[in-house]
This record gives structure tokens, sequence and C-alpha cells, in this order.
């Protein structure tokens, strides 16, 4: 079914965010990475990307997005190029857009780009012809984490319509949390935002948003809840609040019988959760990995009109 010609013909050349994404788009990614995952499995995956050059420069730190990306490309045998940062002109004074430029004429034909400045994949949309895959930008969107996180929860809770969801800690500064919202609003979730107010203020303007400002009202009734890692490097700091909002396997009570832990890495054990939640048999920390992999081929596949 996957190697046959495509039945409709996906109409984004790149993935810069959810946001504006429709509830069928968004299952239809879920959908075909559950067939590619399958086929993964098997070793039985068409060379859908045989004809393509993928490139990875992440001017950020990655572990997951980065390899997840590069393992996705190559099982849809592509052809992969990382530009590895650190050894690039980029640290000669080179600028993004030079740097990108490059990678283009060499024969990249899709890009994935991670960068600390929000707008930076939509810069490299406008000033090179090449597909762009957004790995994740400033506070602003981190849509294939999004999408494998909506997949790790619809497999874990089924429908997500009516179901709450909380996302709790620093969504202030987070592109994970950004992009869930919006994904998580689109199929049918009641999304919730909890944290100290510093962190959650923001989103007293969001339509559709619930905001909490205390743990007992973030957690009560959640059918899941997600934790994000305070993100340092955007300026947030680390306050008498960390040990209030620190979520364990008491505190996760508050939470629907049984609801899942969910947290997109890297985490930092002991600040926002505890190791002992981490490693647990609520966390689904795991999954959200295993399902980057699939997530990220389907994407691929989608924005090079294979699939
Ligand atoms: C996140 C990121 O980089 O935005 N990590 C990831 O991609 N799984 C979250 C984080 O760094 O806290």
């Amino acid at each position: 079914m996957i190697a046959e010609a495509p039945a409709r013909t996906w109409p984004h050349r790149h993935l810069i965010d959810v946001e504006g994404m429709s509830r069928g788009e968004i299952e239809r990614i879920c959908d075909l990475a559950v067939d590619l995952r399958e086929a993964r499995a098997a070793r039985r995956v068409p060379p859908l990307l045989e004809a393509e050059t993928i490139g990875l420069a992440f001017y950020e730190p990655s572990t997951r997005t980065r390899i997840s990306f590069e393992l996705a490309a190559k099982a849809l045998g592509a052809t992969t190029v990382d530009l590895h940062l650190a050894g690039s002109s980029a640290v000669k004074g080179e600028s993004l857009v030079d740097t990108l430029r490059t990678l283009e004429r060499t024969g990249v034909t899709t890009l994935v780009l991670r960068h600390a400045s929000a707008g930076a994949p939509n810069l490299a949309m406008r000033e090179t012809g090449m597909r762009i895959v957004n790995g994740g930008d400033g506070a602003h969107a981190h849509p294939t984490q999004a999408l494998a996180d909506a997949l790790t929860l619809r497999e874990a809770l089924g429908p997500l319509d009516g179901r709450t969801i909380a996302i709790v800690g620093d969504v202030a500064h987070s592109r994970v949390a950004r992009s869930n919202v919006h994904a998580l609003g689109a199929l049918g979730a009641r999304v919730r935002v909890a944290g100290p107010p510093a962190w959650v203020a923001g989103f007293a303007a969001w339509d559709g948003v619930e905001v909490a400002t205390s743990l007992v009202d973030g957690l009560r009734d959640a059918d899941a809840v997600m934790a994000l890692r305070v993100q340092l490097e955007r300026g947030a700091t680390l306050g008498d609040e960390a040990a209030a909002w620190r979520l364990d396997s008491g505190r996760m009570e508050l939470a629907a019988p049984g609801a899942p832990i969910l947290h997109p890495g890297p985490t930092n054990e002991g600040v926002e959760l505890t190791a002992e939640l981490a490693n647990g048999p609520r966390s689904l920390i795991g999954r959200q990995v295993e399902n980057g992999v699939p997530i990220r081929m389907a994407v691929l596949a989608l924005v090079c009109g294979v699939a």
C-alpha cells in the first residue's frame, strides 16, 4: 500500500508548524507513521526517498530529533548529509543564509533545520528553493515532536476528543508546548497549561486553552500529563517554584486514575519530575522517542510528495 502511487497529493512543500494544520492532515501523518513503523519493523520500507538528499542543519544541540530525522531519511533510502555545525563554516562567520544556499548548491533537496531564532525556517523557505522541515525554532514551534506526542497519546488513550491533556511547567519558553497546544486542540482534546503564573500567563489569551496556576488545578482530572524541561538557555530561572511543581508518583494521583506522564526529553530528572516517575509504569517517555522515527519518516515522505 505504501509503495503505490500517492492517492492524494500532500499540499505542503514545507513543514514549519502544526498551527493551521487540519485534523485530517494530522491524522494522515499519524496513520502513515503507523504503516511505516510496521514496515520498518518488518524491514520492508520502500525506498521512497532514494531520489532525495536530506540535509540536517542543527544550530542547537539535539539528540532525539537529529538522530530520528537521520534514521527516518535513511530508512526511506535518502542520501543524508549532516552539517556538523562546530566543524562548519558557520564558525568562520558565514551567515545562516549563505550556509543554507551552499547546502542547496551541493544538492540538498530537503533541509531539516533547528535554530535558536524563531522564524529561521521561514527565512530558509524564502531564501532557498529547498523543502524546509522545522526541527525546532526558538520558543516558536517543534512540529514533529508534537506529532510524535499526538500519536503516542492517541495510542495510549484512543481518540482524544474531550480528553484533558495538562502541559505542566515552563510553558512560556517551550516550543514543544506551543506545537502541542495546536496539535492536541486540532484533535479535539481539552488542552490545559499549568505552571507558576510567569510561565503560563501568556496563554490566557489563547482560544480554548485552560490556564492553571496551582498544581492541584493543573492536574485535576487530567487524562494525561506532559512535563517540560525548564528552558534555562531561553532565560528561564529556577526559583523556589521548582520544588512546588516537581512531578512525582504521589502528585500524579491528583490526575485521572492511571493518567500517563509524557516528556519530550531531554529530562532533567529530579528537576521537573522524579526519575522514579520518568522510568515508572505510567511513563510514555520511551514511546515518544520510538514514535519520533516513523513520524519523521511520514513527514519527509509527505513533503517530498512520495506518499
Ligand atoms: C525539545 C526541544 O529541543 O525543543 N527536545 C526535543 O526535541 N525532544 C525539548 C527541550 O529541549 O526541552
